[in-house]
């Protein structure tokens, strides 16, 4: 936006000079304020913005250096010009180093010379201005934006959080143990992640997730053997290590999951290559997987279990190290093992108060949902273009 109005304050204490130069910049078309005294000059800067001052260089009571120095602070912005007889010319260059002068005329002056400076002075001005303004746009719309991104960023995490919340309550109305332990296992693993110096938000995202849905697989194992209270025979063990496979290929639809598939692959491999279901060995399978089993074993043994009571820290961390390099990588263990006993405490407890605080909302979820899940996974070759009936609430 440009400014209509161009505002000149011109000082100067000999009364002749102080009017010819206010007649001369009325002519040019400025508007002019004219003052004999410094004092009152800074007086009027203080009332009202300029674009441009002139001021003489002698006069009495400060200098016009001084003077345009403190005319510097009041209007930072003013661009100032300095009039002196050629003999003060180098006591002048002093003002004129601090940056606190765009121009510096001669006494007695040249009037296209003068009028030319001012012009320059008043565009100077504009153009400053300008930059100024469109500074602050382009600031103002950064900021816009990063709050934008934040906020769409933001919604991508709730909805992502909310959908692997569902698919880990999904396999839980099956299998009740499975929802805590999952939670607890993933945040575990995580951290034994970071313990190793994994820094990378997307690796530890996706080593998360993937500890998180270890087990999703299993919404496609039937009941008669997920369920089965006593022992497998050999065909329903056949069938529950197919668990792992059925995971990795449900999440192969969903493509940022894709990454933690590898990790619910391989969660049931072990360090020494007698897992499945690849019996995979050392660093073939992926580090997600390899820290999962420590965190998973880790879990199994600190938690209640229906066929025996949960054991202590110092005996899980025994037994971790007494399978290190057999069923567990070493590293992993040795990384879990340097952390104290209160950091995964820490983690249980967290994970724990999240489940108390769905036990005080009372949320149970309906029966019919689980139904219609089962039988979308029976036929998992149809893909589901509508909501089967019943599911919208
Ligand atoms: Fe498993």
């Amino acid at each position: 936006m440009s400014v209509e109005v161009e505002r000149l304050l011109i000082v100067d204490d000999e009364g002749p000079i102080l009017f010819a130069l206010q007649r001369t910049f009325e002519a040019a078309g400025y508007q002019v304020t004219a003052c004999a005294d410094p004092v009152d000059a800074l007086q009027k800067l203080k009332e009202r913005p300029y674009q441009v001052l002139s001021a003489d260089y002698m006069m009495p009571g400060m200098t016009g250096a001084e003077f345009l120095a403190k005319a510097k602070e009041l209007q930072p912005e003013t661009i100032r010009i300095l009039l002196t007889a050629a003999h003060d010319f180098s006591a002048a260059v002093d003002a004129i180093n601090r940056g606190d002068i765009f121009r510096i005329l001669s006494k007695p002056w040249n009037r296209a010379e003068l009028l030319g400076c001012v012009r320059q002075a008043f565009d100077t001005y504009g153009l400053r201005e300008k930059n100024r303004q469109l500074t602050a746009i382009v600031q103002s719309q950064n900021q816009e934006l990063a709050a934008l991104n934040k906020g769409l960023e933001a919604l991508v995490d709730e909805r992502t959080t909310n959908l692997l919340d569902g698919m880990v309550a999904v396999l839980d109305y099956r299998d009740t143990e499975t929802q805590w332990h999952s939670r607890r296992v993933s945040r575990f693993t995580r951290r034994i992640a970071e313990q190793l110096g994994v820094t990378d938000t997307a690796e530890l995202r996706t080593i998360e997730m993937g500890a998180l849905l270890h087990d999703i697989g299993k919404i496609g194992v039937r009941d008669a053997v997920l369920l089965k209270p006593g022992p497998l025979d050999a065909d329903e063990w056949a069938e529950m290590r197919e668990h792992p496979h059925l995971g990795w290929a449900l999440l192969q639809r969903i493509e940022f999951l894709r990454e933690a598939s590898k990790v619910v692959l391989q969660h049931q491999e072990r360090f020494d290559g007698n897992g499945y279901p690849g019996r995979f060995k050392g660093d073939q399978i992926v580090l997600g997987a390899r820290l999962f089993a420590v965190a998973d074993t880790y879990d199994a043994i600190t938690s209640d279990r229906p066929y025996r009571k949960a054991q202590s820290h110092d005996a899980a961390v025994a037994e971790m190290q007494r399978v290190a390099g057999t069923q567990l990588d070493p590293r992993a263990v040795e990384a879990f093992c340097s952390l104290p006993e209160a950091e995964w405490n820490g983690i249980r407890r967290d994970v724990e108060k999240i489940s108390l605080l769905e036990k005080e909302w009372g949320w149970t979820p309906p029966k019919r949902v689980f139904d219609i899940v089962r039988e979308a996974a029976l036929k998992q070759k149809q893909p589901i273009s509508q909501p089967p009936p019943g599911l919208a609430p």
